[in-house]
Parts: structure tokens; sequence; C-alpha cells
């Protein structure tokens, strides 16, 4: 019998929450703006599956990175979060506890809860770091399972609720499945996180004893960077002004991309752009596409595509692909080379993407224009450049973090708005 009939599920049906909606707790520091490094994981190459044809769905370019979850806000789409062990994925570091003990944990624009593997572990998958032990932790607490928190099916959880075989425990017991088929199944607790110089008290996370799938040992959990109400972000809420930003360096830079909390996008040619009215799940940051435009060439998209830094390539629908494609092929002059083992559609035989005679891809978001240079529309492989986007005949459309590098991206939760600031990350 599967042990979803473990649970007790209850089912409120309440408004969708805004972020404000779990307390923000006060920080003991005053100063709320902190930064911390963004890790590339480790991988060879970015790895594209399906054949170089160019049309490839949303999870066949990368297996590991779908995140499907199977509460009502969040069964009716499938979208792709920074799970991604191809290259396109990062860590950061944080601190869970009184005294407070350090991991490596995936940052997530995905996703929303924040979780560690735990001990006592049932089933843990391998880490470098020990488990945390939240009996070792003098401010860890356990969120009883008769609390609201537990009980409210608008967090983005798959399941949440006590364990009926356990009737002497009154732990707030979760499950959390993404779609490559990671889970996590633990008890959702409370402690203080600390980056740094900034320790945050009462953070609610999953401690998890019971895990499968994907996480590899450059992984100890997740730290959800979405925008639903168990999110990092959302949970520091009025602490950072709602806001987060990164600037993404360039792969091939060898420099540590940055993460700041509280701090506002600004400089030279920023802009900013509404999220669109989320119908689906308050988690992902989705904004309005107008169009994209080549030159003299503008093809009109008029639909939402996700901003998401886990996500390395940008898919687009595929009419809006084709066009595309063939305006940048025509003005770079160059014909594709065909070798259908790369992997990749298109190709472009060239030493170096300065060589490249791109004049750029304009973005027209419904907030302001966002310019593409050739670094944010190919990425070189042995003497290539392939094109960094894809086609895909079903939404969501994303816009993927190749696009996004060497520019500070801006999230404000209050204004409900993404702000993109062309910058050079490497100095960031
Ligand atoms: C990547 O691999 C190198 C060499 O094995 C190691 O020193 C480094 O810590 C790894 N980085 C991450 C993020 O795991
Ligand atoms: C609920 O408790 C039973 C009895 O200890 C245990 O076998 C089961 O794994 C628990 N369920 C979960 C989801 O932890
Ligand atoms: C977790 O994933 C494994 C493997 O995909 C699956 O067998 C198991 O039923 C899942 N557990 C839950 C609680 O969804
Ligand atoms: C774009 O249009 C302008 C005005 O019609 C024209 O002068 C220019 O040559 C065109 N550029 C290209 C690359 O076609
Ligand atoms: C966005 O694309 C989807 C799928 O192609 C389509 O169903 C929807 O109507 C589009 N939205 C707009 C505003 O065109
Ligand atoms: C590409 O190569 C394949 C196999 O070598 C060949 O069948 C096909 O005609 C080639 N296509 C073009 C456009 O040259
Ligand atoms: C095609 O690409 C593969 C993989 O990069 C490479 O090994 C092979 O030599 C290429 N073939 C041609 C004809 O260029």
């Amino acid at each position: 019998m599967h042990s979803m009939v473990n649970y007790i599920l209850f089912m409120a049906l309440v408004l969708l929450p805004n972020p404000s909606m779990v307390n923000a707790r006060k920080l003991t520091t005053k100063n709320a703006i902190f930064s911390v490094d963004l890790i590339r994981r480790n991988s060879s190459k970015i790895t594209l599956q399906g054949g170089g044809q160019g049309k490839l769905s949303l999870g066949s370019i990368s297996q590991h990175h779908q995140i499907t979850l199977s509460s009502k806000f969040y069964n009716v789409e499938t979208v792709q979060s920074a799970v991604i062990p191809d290259g396109g994925e990062f860590d950061m570091k944080i601190s869970i506890g009184t005294p407070p003990v350090e991991f490596t944990a995936i940052a997530d624009t995905g996703s929303d809860l924040i979780w560690v593997q735990c001990s006592p572990c049932q089933n843990c998958l391998g880490q470098q770091s020990p488990l945390f032990d939240p009996t070792q932790s003098s401010t860890d607490n356990i969120i009883p399972c008769t609390s609201q928190v537990c009980n409210n099916d608008q967090l983005g959880l798959t399941a949440a609720g006590c364990n009926i075989s356990l009737p002497n425990d009154n732990s707030c017991i979760y499950i959390v499945g993404y779609g490559d088929g990671t889970n996590t199944t633990g008890v959702l607790s409370t402690d203080t996180v600390t980056f740094a110089s900034t320790s945050i008290p009462d953070v609610t996370f999953g401690c998890g004893y019971n895990q499968e799938g994907s996480l590899d040992t450059n992984g100890d959990g997740i730290v959800g960077l979405g925008g639903g109400p168990l999110s990092f972000v959302s949970q520091l809420g009025p602490n950072i002004n709602y806001k987060f930003s990164y600037c993404l360096t360039p792969q091939s830079s060898g420099v540590n991309s940055k993460l700041n909390f509280g701090l506002d996008v600004t400089g030279a040619g920023v802009i900013s752009t509404p999220l669109a009215q989320e119908e689906t799940s308050p988690t992902y940051y989705r904004v309005t596409l107008d169009s994209i435009s080549i030159g003299n060439t503008s093809v009109p998209v008029t639909n939402t595509t996700i901003v998401d830094s886990g996500t390395t390539f940008t898919y687009l629908p595929s009419d809006v692909y084709e066009e595309i494609n063939s305006a940048v092929k025509a003005s770079i002059g160059l014909t594709p080379i065909n070798n259908s083992s790369l992997g990749y559609d298109p190709c472009y035989e060239i030493d170096s993407l300065d060589e490249l005679n791109f004049p750029g891809m304009v973005f027209h978001f419904s907030g302001g224009d966002v310019v593409l240079n050739a670094e944010n529309s190919f990425f070189p492989d042995n003497g290539l450049a392939c094109f960094a986007m894809v086609a895909t005949d079903s939404p969501p459309y994303i816009f993927g973090n190749i696009a996004q590098t060497n520019f500070h991206i801006g999230y404000d939760l209050q204004a409900q708005q993404v702000s993109f600031a062309p910058t050079d990350c490497t100095t960031f």
C-alpha cells in the first residue's frame, strides 16, 4: 500500500496566500542586506539529449530538472527548476542550528521548501557533510501536526500531516516530490539559519529522514528561493524588503556568482517588468514577453515566460523559435555545421564568441527591453558556438541562465516585479 494512506490530509480552502502570510521574524542583526556565493556545481559539460533537432520537449534536456508537485497549485504544469546536475545548477552554503552547522544546498528559484538531510535517517542520499542532528541544536523546534502551517495546502508541500500510525507523535510529517523522481519526507521544523554574520531565528525547514532520487554528493539539500510562502525569500520577507537578486558569471570565467538578499537592482540600463498574475502557483517568477527582435526582424511572442536561474537554455514556442533561428542565422552569415551526433543544433564553427558577427537580440518584456549579446545567446563548445535556445511545443516557456549571464537580476516580491541591469558579474 502506498505510504500516502498513512496521512490525514486536511484540505483547507483558503485564498492563495501572499508571501507575507508566513510571518517573517526579526533578524538578530539590523542589517538585513547580505550576500552569499553561488557555486556552480561540478560538471564536465552541458549535456543536451534527444538529438540535435533543436525541438526538444521540456525535460528531455535534463531529465533531472522537472518539478511536478501534486498539490493543487503545483500539478497544473511541470516546470524546470534549479535541480539540474548538468552544469546549470548552483549551490549555496547555509548554516542551520545552534551552534550552526554548515551545509551545501542547491539554490533553487523553482521550488519553495528549504530542507536538509537529518539524522536519524531512514534513507538518505550520499552527502559529504554529516547529517543535521536536530537534537544537538538548542534552537530546533518541531512543528506540530495539528498546527495551521501543517494543515495549509497552499504551501506547496506535496503532502503534510500527522502520521496516523504513530498516534502519540505530534510531528508534522511532510513530503515534497520533484519531477525527476527525487523526493524528501521528513519533519517540518524551525531553527536558526545563519549566513556569515546574519542569523535568522525560527526559519521553517524540512528535516528530511527519507530521501530518494538524484541529489548527489554535492548537495545536502535544497534552499527554495521561489515566490511561495515557505521559500527562504518569503520567510525573510520584510527583513530583506521582499527582495533578492543574483548576478550569474559566465561559466568560462571560473568566478563564483553572487546571490544577494535585500539589495535593489540599480545601474545604467536597468529595466523592471511586472510579474504576471499567477493562477497556478506562486512559486514561479513569470513575466510577459511581448516579442523578440534581431536587427529589423521582430517576432511576436505575446506569452509568459518563467525566469529560472536553474534552467540552462531558453525555451521558446516552436514557431517563434523557427523565425528567431533563421534571423540569427541570416544575421551572422554562417552555415551551421551538419553533425547530428553533437546533440545541439544549430552550431557554428568559430574559435571564440568574440569572432561571431552577432548584432544581438532584444527580448521585449512588457516592462522594457533586455538586450542579449553573443555570450547570452550562444555557448562555446570546442571550437563551436551553439545556439542556447530551443523550441518547445508546450508551455512553460523559460528564460534560462545562459541568457541571464552578466545581468544583475532582482526579484521584488512586494512590488511584484523582476529587474534586469546589464552588469559585469565577475566584478560584482
Ligand atoms: C568540484 O571539484 C573539485 C575537484 O574535484 C573540488 O575541489 C570542488 O570542491 C568541487 N566543487 C563543488 C562545488 O563540489
Ligand atoms: C509512519 O509511522 C510508521 C510506524 O512507525 C512508519 O512505518 C512510517 O514509515 C511512518 N510514515 C512516514 C511517512 O514516515
Ligand atoms: C519517492 O521516490 C521513490 C522513487 O522514485 C518512490 O518509490 C517513492 O514511492 C517516493 N516516495 C514518496 C513518499 O512519494
Ligand atoms: C533595417 O531597416 C533600416 C530602415 O528601413 C535599413 O536602413 C537597414 O538597412 C535595415 N537593416 C538591416 C540589417 O536590414
Ligand atoms: C501562450 O501559449 C499557449 C500555448 O501555446 C497558448 O495556449 C496561449 O493561448 C498563449 N497565450 C497567449 C496570451 O497568447
Ligand atoms: C547532413 O548529414 C546527413 C548525414 O551525413 C545527410 O544525410 C544530410 O543530407 C546532411 N544535411 C545537410 C543539410 O547537408
Ligand atoms: C561530430 O561531432 C562529434 C562529437 O563532437 C565528433 O566526435 C565528430 O568528429 C563530429 N563529426 C564530424 C564529421 O565533424
